[in-house]
């Protein structure tokens, strides 16, 4: 069945000639349509316009099987593209919540054997079965916030058998749910308490036996690593990153968010997709972005659940960088897939403007998953998935009224969920 949405107050993130990111000055730039169709047959963008321009094959009549929707007053967004999550867990770990509010560190939780490790016990424990519906609740709960494309990342395995079983968790949420879904192969998130002391040997593991395992099965679309003091070093990424190559994983890593682990010069050296968090961003830093086509993504949930620095965001965009903005969703430090509430977060803490938020949650947030080709904005053969906001003045609207929630109807491949 088509779809026309008609009388759209503005369309949002038009695009003639569609780009794979946008960087520098132009993240400030954001192509609207006012007054506005769109019109979608079966799954794909096929058109869009003023509406005093309609065509009139496009308007339902008892001749043909179009739909309708009359978005007087509302505006029409490209879906959300969640770059970097963690969504595939078991339980939760509100009881770290509470350590945190006493006083200790993300690091400090780490030691004790709480975080990661704390998630992997529980994940341990839990059928794979039961980690999927887990999974699917999280997943049905991003697509009413928003969300159409989304990366999720194993992790929390951090031994074969179990990295495996994540794996397959999203390879069926690909399979059974809507939105174009990323796996990211993150065995190296956490050194396992049984490797305690012998770091290297877990690397090893990594790479003579879960990532054959893994490629063989076909369980990923990229490879990342938590490069970060007290985590993983250079050298042990830098390996891992090999392996991966090797079985064509593409790196999108963990960097720079606790020291300036040199996270961010290891991942442009192995062309990766993106780096994540960024905190620790100095000039050096910045440099190698730039002469690089890696997307630096920023995860503002993460350093406000912690409280931890901010990255230098407009520094970035003021040197010619992309931003991507992703959520992190996981359980330890950032314990929601609200990309709305990332966009007030890129506003508040990171001082961008609603359009360089807006266009790194969705066509920056795109190239960061591998996806920008066909999805992340309005444009004519994209992917059909958008929503349609209740009735708002603007689109700074969305940042700024950051508790509301203003996403009235969603549109995944072209159909209303
Ligand atoms: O992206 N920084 C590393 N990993 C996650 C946290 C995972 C956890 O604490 O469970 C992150 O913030
Ligand atoms: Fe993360």
């Amino acid at each position: 069945m088509n779809l026309l949405i008609k009388n759209i107050h503005t369309l949002v993130q038009v695009e003639d000639k569609p780009k794979l990111l946008i960087k520098g000055k132009d993240m400030a730039k954001l192509k609207t349509i006012k007054d506005a169709y769109l019109y979608i047959e079966k799954d794909i963008i096929s058109d869009f316009g003023k509406m005093n321009e309609l065509p009139k094959k496009y308007l339902a009549s008892s001749k043909n099987k179009i739909k309708e929707i009359d978005a007087k007053g509302k505006f029409v967004f490209p879906s959300f593209c969640d770059s970097h999550t963690h969504l595939v867990y078991a339980g939760n770990r509100e009881i770290e919540y509470i350590d945190k509010i006493r006083g200790l560190s993300y690091e400090e939780i780490a030691k004790r054997g709480g975080g990661i490790l704390n998630s992997a016990k529980k994940l341990h424990n839990t059928s794979e079965k039961d980690l999927y519906e887990q999974s699917l609740k999280r997943i049905e709960e991003i697509i009413s916030l928003g969300t159409g494309a989304v990366e999720i990342k194993s992790g929390y395995g951090l031994n074969t058998e179990d990295e495996m079983k994540m794996l397959r968790v999203i390879k069926k949420l690909k399979v059974n749910t809507p939105l174009i879904i990323k796996a990211t192969f993150l065995g190296a998130h956490a050194v396992p308490a049984e490797y305690k002391g012998r770091q290297s040997e877990y690397v090893d593991l990594i790479i003579n036996e879960m990532i054959p395992m893994i490629a063989a099965e076909e369980l990923a679309d990229y490879i990342d690593v938590f490069c970060d003091r007290g985590f993983f070093t250079v050298e042990d990424t830098e390996r891992i990153l090999m392996a991966g190559l090797k079985y064509g994983l593409r790196p999108k890593i963990h960097a720079n968010e606790l020291d300036f682990s040199g996270g961010i010069q290891a991942g442009v050296k192995y062309n990766a997709l993106s780096v994540d968090h960024l905190e620790f961003t100095g000039d050096k830093e910045i440099e190698t972005l730039l002469q690089s086509e890696t997307m630096p993504t920023l995860l503002p949930g993460a350093a406000f659940f912690l409280g931890m620095i901010e990255p230098p965001a407009r520094k970035m965009i003021e040197s010619g960088l992309p931003l991507a903005l992703a959520s992190d969703y996981n359980p330890g430090s950032s314990p929601s897939g609200n990309m709305k509430f990332i966009m007030s977060l890129g506003c508040i803490k990171l001082r961008l403007l609603p359009e360089e938020v807006i266009n790194a949650v969705t066509i920056n947030g795109a190239y960061a998953m591998g996806v920008s080709d066909v999805t992340g904005s309005i444009a004519r053969g994209k992917k059909a998935n958008v929503f349609i906001t209740k009735e708002i003045p603007s689109y700074g609207f969305m940042p700024y009224a950051y508790g509301s929630n203003l996403i009235d109807t969603v549109i995944l491949n072209g159909k209303v969920v």
